[in-house]
């Protein structure tokens, strides 16, 4: 492909500006079975010369280890990128499939500095709280955050799985710069309450797992049988399973359209998150993830497609037919607390 370099936008009145697609690197360290650390290297090279600068990690990931593997390449590239990571998630020591949540002041302060560290830089640009802890009022949370801004640690706020209520209560203690929340085709809950919030407040959306976790581009199907054992999409309700082989089949008219268009069944998937920003009127980055440098130039070249209203009618039935939550706790998630 030609290295067009994909458009920017910025993300929220004062935010960060970056390519209209950013990179998903959870993948290169943690949760989707086994990497390969030069593949993902490649990948990294690759995205950026297209023009893609937002990279999305968290301390979550792989328990540090994804923000290590980030840091050559980011420190290389400072000036060019847009840093993205986030604090608040952690396993229970004693119990590896419990996850722990925290947003309270000393866990952010220790939370950061592990960050900065790992990540071998003086600032993070964009630092999002990953998951809502209802026991600390998310006033405190984010004062504590803005502090950090006003200390030089952070540049610019990030929410991931807020409510539109929690949204709105943030923004008020400190400008949110952009909501990361799930939103595909397959996982449109935020479009109820969350989206016009956003909208309404001038706060851009990240929209994660685009791709529903890999399932939309058809590259597997059940996950208990796919993928390997200790891969996080065998716990999801809708991967597994009678819902797997049901959710499979909602994905033919996406493979028709692709048809269409000469394009993949991500690339239309893409396409169509990317295109809620006219839909809904916001600005919208979808983050991706890939571990592969052909897969980045695949994804970045959906930025070119734009569905027509007759094929987004018929990707609209879509999310309201698909059998199993995205989460197996969705107290994990906004729309458990909306
Ligand atoms: N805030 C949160 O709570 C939260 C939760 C989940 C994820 N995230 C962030 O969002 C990012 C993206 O989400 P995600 O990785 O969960 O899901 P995703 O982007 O929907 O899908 C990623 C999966 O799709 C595969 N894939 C990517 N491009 C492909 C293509 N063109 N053809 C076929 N398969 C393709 C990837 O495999 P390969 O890597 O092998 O290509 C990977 O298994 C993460 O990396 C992370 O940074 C945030």
């Amino acid at each position: 492909m030609t290295d067009v370099r994909i458009p920017t936008v910025r993300l929220g009145a004062q935010g960060p500006e970056a390519g209209v697609q950013g990179l998903g690197c959870m993948g290169m360290s943690a949760m989707y079975g086994p990497t390969d650390t030069d593949q993902a290297r490649a990948a990294l090279d690759r995205a950026l010369e297209l023009g893609v600068t937002l990279y999305d990690t968290a301390d979550f990931y792989g328990t540090g280890d994804n923000e290590r593997f980030l840091a050559p390449f980011f420190r290389a590239h400072r000036d060019e990128i847009v840093i993205a990571t986030k604090f608040a998630l952690s396993y229970d020591p004693d119990d590896r499939t419990k996850r722990i949540i925290r947003n309270d002041p000393p866990y952010i302060r220790d939370a950061v500095e592990g960050s900065l560290k790992r990540l071998g830089v003086d600032v993070i640009d964009l630092y999002y709280m990953h998951r809502r802890d209802v026991n600390v009022p998310i006033e405190e949370t984010v004062g504590t955050m803005a502090e950090l801004v006003g200390e030089g640690k952070v540049k610019h706020l990030g929410l991931s799985e807020v409510t539109a209520d929690e949204l709105r209560a943030a923004h008020a203690v400190h400008p949110i710069a952009a909501v990361q929340s799930e939103w595909s085709l397959f996982s449109r809950d935020i479009e109820a309450r969350v989206v016009p919030a956003a909208r309404e407040l001038g706060v851009a959306l990240v929209p994660y797992s685009p791709l529903g976790r890999g399932f939309l581009t058809g590259s597997f199907t059940d996950a208990g049988q796919d993928l390997t054992a200790d891969d996080f999409r065998r716990l999801q309700p809708r991967f597994t399973g009678a819902n797997a082989s049901a959710n499979a089949a909602l994905l033919e008219p996406v493979r028709e359209i692709a048809g269409a268009h000469g394009a993949t069944l991500g690339q239309i998937a893409l396409a169509w998150v990317q295109q809620r920003a006219t839909v809904d009127g916001l600005t919208v980055v979808p983050v991706p993830g890939t571990r592969r440098a052909s897969r980045v130039e695949e994804n970045v070249g959906a930025t070119r497609i734009t569905l027509t209203e007759g094929e987004l009618a018929r990707l609209e039935p879509i999310a309201a037919a698909v059998a199993g939550e995205r989460y197996a706790d969705m107290t994990f998630a906004s729309a458990g607390r909306e």
